[in-house]
């Protein structure tokens, strides 16, 4: 078997979480992404403390690399880490749920996904940006979850003037609201997998 390549960075940054340092073998990098997807879990009680900018640009990264239809970038993502936009959206976001609790968790910071509606995977291309966000977080030992109801958030009129303050327009749809911060406890284990969950035919 020919000698692995040798990884010297992650896309072209520093990753601590993923141990990429000089020397470590394309194999065991692999076996690090593979661990990362399956301990992920959403987090669901956060400390205050803002994570740091550069985490945060990291992650928005690994979100912009997803897959997209056709290679056409459908998705946006709009890091918000000011605590007055954050407290709106959270307050909108409990209108919609029908709760007075915040259903942000008390997450710090939070990036939206949203994606223009007239590409036709525009759905899928925002969901696998909301998946690699999550991902890219847990790499970098930061707890997330997906917020729901981004949707009605931003077909709102409240949601359309935020729209407008962050230049996008009508034709972006809320995918998710993957909010983030440092985890307050240890996540738990993953759940077993339903047994019929994959087949090979
Ligand atoms: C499309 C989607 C919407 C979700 N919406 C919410 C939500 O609004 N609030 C929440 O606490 N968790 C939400 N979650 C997180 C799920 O509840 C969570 O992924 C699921 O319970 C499995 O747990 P795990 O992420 O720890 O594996 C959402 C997840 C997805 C994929």
């Amino acid at each position: 078997m020919p000698p692995l390549p040798i990884i010297t960075s992650f896309y072209g940054g520093s990753v601590s979480a993923l141990t990429c340092m000089k020397g470590i073998y394309a194999e065991s990098v692999m076996n690090d992404i593979l661990t990362t997807i399956c301990t992920r879990r959403s987090c669901r009680s956060f400390q205050q403390t803002m994570p740091p900018r550069d985490l945060l640009e990291q992650i928005a990264k690994a979100g912009s690399y997803a897959a997209s239809g056709r290679g056409k970038q459908s998705p946006v993502i709009v890091v918000v880490t000011d605590k007055e936009t954050r407290d709106q959206l959270a307050a909108m976001n409990a209108r919609f749920l029908g709760v007075d609790s915040d259903p942000f968790y008390g997450a710090p910071c939070l990036m939206v996904v949203l994606a223009q509606t007239s590409f036709p995977t525009y759905l899928y291309d925002g969901s696998l940006v909301m998946g690699n966000l999550m991902l890219a977080a847990h790499a970098l030992n930061l707890g997330s979850c997906w917020i729901h109801r981004a949707k009605e958030e931003f077909a709102d009129a409240e949601g359309k003037l935020l729209l407008q303050k962050w230049g996008l327009t009508d034709a972006y749809e809320g995918i998710g609201h993957c909010v983030l911060g440092y985890p307050a406890h240890a996540p738990d284990k993953p759940l077993p997998r339903k047994p019929d969950y994959i087949r090979f035919v």
